[in-house]
């Protein structure tokens, strides 16, 4: 039986995933689990529902909320890492900033995921650092945001450590595809997928018989981008969300040999983005006024009734990959999916130390990448800008470098020139104060 600890509890995610971890004892037997927080306030907002969701289950399982990482690091196999350092105001902050001055306001993608990326980078090490301590044995599944710039600190500053960086976003597109394919479900598809994180293509999509179902996926998306026939009929996202789904229409027009991934248009198509976005109500603002009431509420009634009986809180298919990905390294099931690893050859004309979103083979030992070979000039231009830009966040933190951030910046796709980069750093430095280095 393992033991888990929840590395950001206080998240509105949280919940979520305690619900889809004890839902899945079969595959996943349980015999701990832990919310770690350094916002004690904020988790104890979600724990006691967590504990009642949990014992509801097993109350053999041994539950345990703390802001103290000794007590949370102690005895753990895995951990789900999942923080937001400076929380949704900042991630508000990086939105509006951006928008006010009519570039993308985005939490992982264009300047708002850089300064994101810029804050991140310390949370994430000092956990991997507590878990090294105190269980040394234990693997990190890391999908902390943004992503990318995280992945490659990670690369960068702890090589030898058992982390995987892995985010949801190619599944939920996945699940998408599977639906206009006119399957059940994305795992009877085999595909093949090479990217960045929040930046990706799928190549092929073929049904277990090998039948190809790309070209037909492709006709579909032209008109309707990632909505379902189900969603058209009726919709169950968010608008935003479905805003998101329904651009892949004029993304995948760039290279209708593929299917993108949804994050595409912030660089493909920033100017439509910027004119449909709200500079003074952005996507944080929407997350604060629905998922955290709904979440903080549902979790306050579940307490105060000491049961989950008569308490509607949504439990989406979101957090099912990072149990398949904890049960592949403990139970060694060989499960191919895609994470975020070092190139080192898998993308042939691609530079090696470059972290890539490509499919694994997941096993006790950890991930193998598969070879993905050549890619286009169309694709590999636009990764190596954003790959450039990505390293260079990471040496402005780690040099504590004014210029390489500048350069950073200016490198971006979503930024259109050096003066607008200089008048953004200089905007989110001021912002930034408590959490980034100092440049
Ligand atoms: C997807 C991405 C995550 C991101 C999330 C934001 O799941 O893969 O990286 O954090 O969307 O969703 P939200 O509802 O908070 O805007
Ligand atoms: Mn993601």
């Amino acid at each position: 039986k393992s033991s888990v600890v929840i590395a950001g509890g206080g998240s509105t995610y949280t919940p979520e995933i305690v619900a889809t971890l004890v839902n899945n004892l079969d595959r996943l037997p349980l015999r701990k689990v832990v919310l770690y927080d350094n916002d004690e306030e904020r988790q104890n907002k979600l724990a006691k529902a967590c504990e009642i969701i949990v014992k509801e289950k097993d109350p053999a399982i041994e539950f345990l909320a703390t802001v103290d990482p000794k007590e949370a690091y102690t005895d753990i196999d895995f951990c789900l890492a999942h923080i937001r350092v400076g929380q949704l105001p900042m991630r508000e902050l990086d939105e509006k900033i951006a928008l006010r001055r009519g570039v993308v306001g985005q939490e992982t993608c264009g300047p708002g995921g850089m300064a994101y990326g810029m804050r991140s980078i310390d949370g994430v090490l000092e956990n991997i650092d507590y878990m090294e301590k105190y269980s040394p044995n234990a693997w990190m599944l890391n999908y902390s945001n943004p992503a990318a710039i995280v992945a490659e600190a990670t690369r960068r500053f702890r090589p030898n450590s058992k982390v995987i960086n892995i985010c949801d976003m190619p599944i939920g597109i996945e699940q998408a595809i599977a639906d206009i394919a006119g399957l059940n479900d994305r795992k009877d598809m085999d595909i093949r997928y090479y990217g960045l994180n929040h930046f990706g293509w799928w190549t092929k999509i073929e049904d277990k018989d090998g039948t190809d179902l790309l070209p037909k996926v492709v006709e579909w998306v032209k008109k309707n981008g990632y909505i379902t026939k189900d969603e058209i009929e009726d919709p169950q996202s968010e608008a935003s969300w479905s805003d998101t789904y329904m651009k892949a229409k004029d993304v995948v027009a760039l290279d209708p040999t593929t299917l993108p991934n949804t994050y595409l248009k912030y660089y493909l198509y920033s100017d439509y983005v910027v004119e449909h976005d709200n500079p003074e109500y952005t996507r944080a603002n929407e997350v604060m006024d629905t998922r955290e009431k709904d979440v903080f509420s549902a979790c306050k009634q579940i307490a105060e009734r000491g049961t989950t009986k008569g308490s509607y809180l949504e439990i989406t298919n979101h957090a099912t990959f990072i149990v398949d990905l904890t049960v592949a390294l403990a139970f060694n099931t060989k499960e191919r999916m895609l994470l975020i690893v070092e190139n080192n050859g898998a993308i042939e004309n691609f530079s090696a130390d470059a972290m890539v979103e490509i499919p694994c083979i997941v096993g006790k030992d950890g991930y193998e990448p598969l070879a993905m070979g050549k890619i286009p000039t169309f694709q590999k231009g636009l990764m190596e800008q954003q790959v450039a830009c990505e390293k260079l966040v990471v040496d402005a933190w780690e040099e504590n470098s004014y210029l390489k951030m500048w350069q950073a910046l200016t490198m971006n796709k979503c930024v259109p020139s050096a003066k607008v980069a200089k008048d953004l750093l200089d905007d989110y430095i001021e912002a930034n104060k408590e959490y980034w280095p100092e440049l």
